[in-house]
């Protein structure tokens, strides 16, 4: 007999500033939606794509694949899965579309099969469409795209992911200009070793990040929410990035970074009203710079992957 679901996982922005590689938060709302169907008797993998967003033809190259493939290698079930991808966030916007798909194929066939693995297990299955996106094991997006909320990766070998508390009033303004910025390049123009005084104002901003959300100061978040380490490297990407910046922060915004390797932008705000304005200095931004963008308000979200039919 055929089983039949349909899938959520959230778009997510990597590093939050200082943490990079090992920090991420899970966005509401935005975010793809695969349908599964799983018929134990049969074999192989089929991905059809229903959206506008261009996919890899060759089902070797979508990242769904070798998800489905480390579940199988790691449970021992098997059976055909037929896979359609309803809605897609456009690759290559720095706002975790490789991990969101691998993230809803890897729980919906946990679903699929009664959830015989926990939720840790279900992003290692998510990190190999990752794997396959950027050429390395990276949970960032990964982990806060299947568990919600924010998630901090303690340490990967062995995985060690924390959830962090999320506080009620979080609001995340994003913008997506159109710059192509790819995470390969992203990543080859940070240094491979950075100076002691870098190393120590960045770990004390990834602590006084933890901090502040632990004990919900936002203040704290926002101050603390800043990065020595790829932003100075990154920042020639987005045109006008520190102009953005104090735009934003006298606005009322508490922080602006790069979200994951870019090129999206991302600010935070206490409130609503706050995170629009946010918003709207943003577009301005990039209109004055002649780009194209996407842009959303999105609240910070604890819920991850998840059913939704
Ligand atoms: N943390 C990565 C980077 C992005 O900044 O290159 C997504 O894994």
């Amino acid at each position: 007999m055929k089983k039949k679901i349909k899938v959520f996982a959230p778009a997510s922005i990597a590093n939050l500033g200082c943490g990079f590689d090992i920090m991420g938060m899970a966005l509401d709302e935005v975010g793809d939606v695969l349908e599964m169907s799983l018929d134990e008797a049969g074999e192989g993998i089929a991905i059809t794509n229903e959206t506008d967003v261009p996919l890899p033809e060759d089902i070797e190259d979508n990242v769904i694949t070798p998800v489905l493939r480390k579940f199988f290698a790691m449970t021992g079930h098997a059976g055909r899965v037929e896979v359609r991808v309803l809605k897609k966030i456009y690759p290559g916007s720095g706002i975790g579309s490789s991990a969101a798909s691998s993230a809803a194929a890897a729980f919906g066939i946990n679903e699929l099969f009664g959830a015989p693995l926990g939720e840790e297990d279900v992003v290692v299955c998510a990190m190999e469409g990752e794997n396959l996106a950027s050429g390395g094991y990276h949970a960032d997006n990964a982990a806060p795209a299947v568990m919600g909320g924010i998630t901090l990766i303690r340490g990967y070998d062995p995985l060690d992911i924390i959830k962090l508390p999320v506080p009620g009033n979080l609001y995340c303004p994003v913008i997506h200009p159109h710059l192509m910025v790819s995470t390969k390049e992203a990543r080859s123009i940070l240094p491979k070793e950075i100076p002691m005084h870098t190393a120590i104002t960045q770990w004390g901003n990834v602590g006084g990040l933890v901090a502040g959300l632990c004990t919900g100061n936002i203040e704290l978040v926002g101050r603390a929410m800043r990065d020595v380490v790829a932003e100075p490297y990154r920042k020639q990407f987005i045109p006008g990035f520190d102009e953005l910046r104090e735009k934003l922060l006298i606005a009322g915004a508490l922080a602006m970074n790069i979200s994951g390797s870019g090129p999206s932008v991302f600010a935070l705000a206490s409130r609503s009203d706050l995170a629009q304005k946010a918003a709207a200095i943003m577009e301005r931004h990039f209109l004055q710079h002649g780009i194209q963008f996407e842009s959303y308000v999105v609240k910070v979200s604890n819920k991850g992957a998840r059913l939704i039919a």
